[in-house]
């Protein structure tokens, strides 16, 4: 059956982009309702729309014709997921604050629906810390979000805060409309009272689970770089801010690439494992380095993010050891955000690698924060793991992953990390040679 798309458009120069996005939808079978602020039709006319989509176009709360013909609460109940696009800064103020004074904020306060939003804006509206808040909000409320990027502004400015591209928002989409499709799946085999583990991976182009050396496909003439491993964050000289990791999973996949002939860098934090074969190995201690070393080792074709970076380290380091106090009050740690490596990476406007993957480490929701993880790094795929306790995966010598990889989920077996490491390095050396046929 047609899945349906609501596309609230809000008042921005970048809403002219939305009649590709449409046509584009409309040819992978999507179907189309608009609905338009009056700001949006400053910018594009609601004839536009109607003949891209071919479907009327909705605009106000109090139509005595269009309320009773499908009214706000249907228009909201009947999509399967809401785009709003291109998002304006006004338009993401009344949504986290939930206004409905008109027919578009209405419906978003009375939708149940999945959201995602394709902010547009100028970015010093972007960097405002009203609409940062504001994005903060919609956020936790588990509103999904596309962009902006880099590039040119309609004000003849560069900087961050243009509308994702129309195949980037439509990507988005089929990602979130697979991960309600599995959602559906695991909810109502669940209800069934089957064991989730017990349920199938969803079907998937076969890879034989067996192959010998042999048989993998080649990526002899690539470049990889794989991050793994934990990172440490000095408190003081002896002391420091980390996590579980053990690298096992990141350096098990550096091996698999370099198995099938990538050139390998390994770029890790401290762990007790021994360098993998044929891999050329650097040591880091902190996110920062972890960067620093990630930035000179591009450009690269292959990047596999799967250290597990802190993502705080303590504003000012002690040079000497903190001592107690006589009085028994603990010292106060002021931490720092750093910087996010997979997203420094995939945001590359220059000599991106062709290949980005990132993970997703959860603990709850995984599927759900892994999508909308993927959207806000921007990496190419995605690999989520639960992470919590129970499962073992953090130290561990097996995993259980879905990999994303924009069009689809794919739910593999718990296995030994080892033969994720392998699989995976083998869709990457597929995918490479796909793109190099099509070349
Ligand atoms: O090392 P093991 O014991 O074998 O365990 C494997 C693992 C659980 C560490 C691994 O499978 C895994 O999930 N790695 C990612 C851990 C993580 O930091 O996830 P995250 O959801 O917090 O981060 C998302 C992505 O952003 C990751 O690709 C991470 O490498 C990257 N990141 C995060 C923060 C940051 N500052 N820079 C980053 O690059």
């Amino acid at each position: 059956m047609k899945k349906h798309i609501l596309l609230i458009l809000t008042g921005g120069i970048a809403a002219y982009k939305c009649l590709e996005f449409i046509r584009r939808a409309r040819d992978q079978d999507y179907h189309i309702t608009c609905v338009t602020t009056a700001a949006a039709e400053k910018f594009i006319t609601p004839l536009s729309l109607t003949a891209i989509s071919g479907e009327p176009v909705y605009n106000d709360l109090f139509d005595r014709q269009a309320e009773a013909d499908i009214g706000h609460i249907a228009l909201a109940r009947r999509a399967d997921l809401i785009v709003v696009a291109p998002a304006t800064a006004d338009f993401l103020a009344k949504m986290a604050h939930g206004f409905a004074d008109s027919l578009a904020s209405a419906i978003l306060l009375a939708t149940e629906k999945p959201v995602l939003i394709a902010p547009a804006m100028n970015p010093s509206m972007w960097h405002h810390p009203a609409t940062q808040d504001n994005l903060a909000l919609l956020e936790k409320r588990g509103i999904y979000r596309i962009g902006p990027g880099m590039g040119a502004m309609a004000e003849a400015e560069t900087g961050m805060g243009r509308m994702a591209e129309p195949l980037e928002i439509l990507e988005a989409v089929n990602d979130l409309l697979t991960a309600q499709r599995a959602k559906d799946v695991l909810s109502f085999t669940h209800s069934l009272s089957e064991p989730l583990s017990s349920l199938d991976p969803p079907a998937r182009a076969p890879i034989d689970a067996q192959q010998d050396v042999g048989e993998k496909t080649s990526l002899q003439g690539y470049r990889a770089l794989v991050t793994s491993g934990p990172t440490r964050e000095p408190i003081d000289p002896v002391r420091y801010l980390s996590n579980h990791s053990s690298g096992k999973q990141g350096h098990a996949i550096a091996a698999a690439l370099a198995q099938r002939g990538a050139e390998t860098l390994l770029v890790t934090g401290p762990v007790s494992l021994p360098d993998p074969p044929d891999v050329t190995v650097q040591k880091v201690e902190t996110a920062e380095e972890m960067l620093a070393a990630c930035q000179d080792a591009l450009p690269r074709d292959i990047v596999v993010c799967a250290a597990a970076v802190a993502d705080w380290r303590v504003a000012a380091t002690h040079m000497q050891k903190l001592k107690k106090q006589e009085s028994g009050t603990p010292p106060s740690l002021v931490l720092s955000e750093n910087p996010d490596i997979l997203k420094t990476i995939s945001q590359m406007t220059e000599d991106r690698p062709s290949l980005v993957v990132g993970f997703a480490a959860e603990t709850e929701n995984v599927l759900q924060h892994a999508i909308a993880k993927r959207l806000r790094k921007g990496c190419d795929w995605l690999v989520a793991n639960d992470v919590s306790p129970a499962t073992g995966t953090f130290g561990g010598d097996r995993n259980e992953i879905h990999l994303l990889d924009g069009a689809t989920i794919h739910s593999w077996p718990r296995m030994q990390k080892t033969d994720i490491a392998d699989r995976l390095a083998e869709e990457i050396a597929q995918y490479f040679r796909a793109v190099s046929c099509l070349e």
